[in-house]
């Protein structure tokens, strides 16, 4: 039996129990994967300042997210076909999420529903909303978030094309696996998930299936994507999907200063450093390398968040340190998932949280809220090494 001790490891058991095409589809960034491998090596070009003889008793890690109280400042993202990982994966990410105190996401190509969400949870969730060309579709969504008690919708701008990942072509990406002799095969050596899937009916994009118009079956993310979504997506449209819902809203996908200014002034309660994990713009610079810019342009005019990259408890200080409020996970909860359902989920929180609160302490803080430059020490050029 393995024993556990890190995200890696948690990784490397996703990739033993999952079917080859969902473990695929989420390590993987777009084309060459640049971006995708410096959103977390770009995190190692910081390093850290040892602070020794400061009382390190009566350490927390607890902050606030949009006005909620979180046991630490790290959301689960939203992250697509999460079902696929592991039967009913959603429910249990959710689940695992609310017991740890940190909010959870739903995306809305996930395999469980915000109906589902509702039904498994009682802490408000997180729905991510992609912008459809079906204007019904999306004003029943964001219906179907408020009335399942959802707090804040998280707005995603930077796939409205996708960015073509090498991997999902050549395996030939569904939701349920389409049942070849190459699916067979792999899944013959999957027995856990197998088992797993057999026990429940959740096989699909239920956020979407019988929700859409003329949508009784789905199985492709990709064909979805490339038709449904609105490439027209712009400030104005933007406008009024705020105005639709109402309440909290965080724009996700920002990666310039322009872009940020634009959201602050646009009044969004925070806005989410992103890349999409580097599955979108391959050749995009990492967030944590775009981070100092964009907190210097908007200042504290709205929460910055940061995701992509994030795989230990380390590089959330260091996120929290050049000026985050907050981070976002996908791939560091996903490999627990992947490996071990619920419990896997629970331990990479866990696992993040010892990192993130013992290396709070040996740089000699004691509150999430206290760390920022002064606990980093940042290379002469890692902003300004691109202009
Ligand atoms: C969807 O959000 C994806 O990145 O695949």
């Amino acid at each position: 039996m393995t024993v556990i001790t890190c995200i890696d490891d948690l990784k490397r058991l996703h990739r033993r129990r999952a079917p080859k095409m969902f473990y695929d589809y989420c390590e993987s960034g777009s084309y060459t994967e640049q971006t995708f491998r410096e959103n977390s090596s770009d995190f190692a070009e910081l390093r850290l300042r040892q602070k020794v003889a400061v009382d390190m008793s009566g350490r927390t890690t607890e902050s606030t997210m949009i006005g909620e109280r979180v046991a630490m400042p790290v959301a689960l993202a939203p992250v697509g076909m999460a079902g696929m990982q592991s039967a009913d994966g959603e429910i249990k990410a959710a689940r695992a999420a609310e017991a740890f105190g940190v909010p959870f996401t739903l995306s809305t190509m996930s395999i469980c529903s915000i109906e589902d969400i509702a039904e498994h949870t009682s802490r408000p969730f997180w729905f991510q909303l992609y912008v459809m060309k079906d204007e019904e579709f999306v004003a029943g969504a964001i219906e179907r978030a408020r009335k399942a008690g959802c707090s804040a919708l998280v707005l995603t701008l930077d796939l409205q094309i996708l960015g073509q990942r090498h991997k999902d072509i050549k395996n030939d990406l569904t939701a349920p696996p389409r049942l070849t002799l190459k699916n067979l095969m792999n899944l013959a050596t999957r027995p856990r998930w197998c088992l797993g899937m057999a026990g429940t009916g959740r096989h699909t994009f239920r956020n979407i299936v019988g929700h859409a118009r003329g949508v009784d079956s789905l199985n492709s993310l990709m064909s979805w994507t490339n038709e449904q979504f609105d490439p027209q997506l712009d400030w104005a449209k933007i406008a009024r999907i705020r105005d639709a819902w109402g309440g909290k809203l965080i724009l996700k996908g920002i990666l310039d200063e322009d872009d940020a200014r634009r959201a602050a002034d646009f009044g969004a309660d925070a806005i989410l450093v992103s890349n999409h994990g580097g599955r979108q713009l391959d050749g995009a610079l990492s967030t944590i390398r775009m981070l100092p810019r964009i907190v210097r342009a908007v200042g504290d005019r709205t929460e910055v968040f940061l995701d992509s990259g994030i795989r230990s408890g380390q590089d959330i200080l260091k996120a929290l340190a050049l000026g985050a409020r907050g981070t976002f996970i996908g791939r560091s909860y996903i490999y627990g998932l992947g490996a071990m359902g619920q419990a896997g989920v629970a331990k990479a929180l866990e696992i993040l949280h010892k990192e993130l609160d013992t290396t709070m302490a040996l740089c000699g803080e004691r509150s999430v809220g206290a760390l920022g430059r002064h606990n980093l020490l940042i290379p002469a050029d890692f902003e300004s090494r691109y202009s």
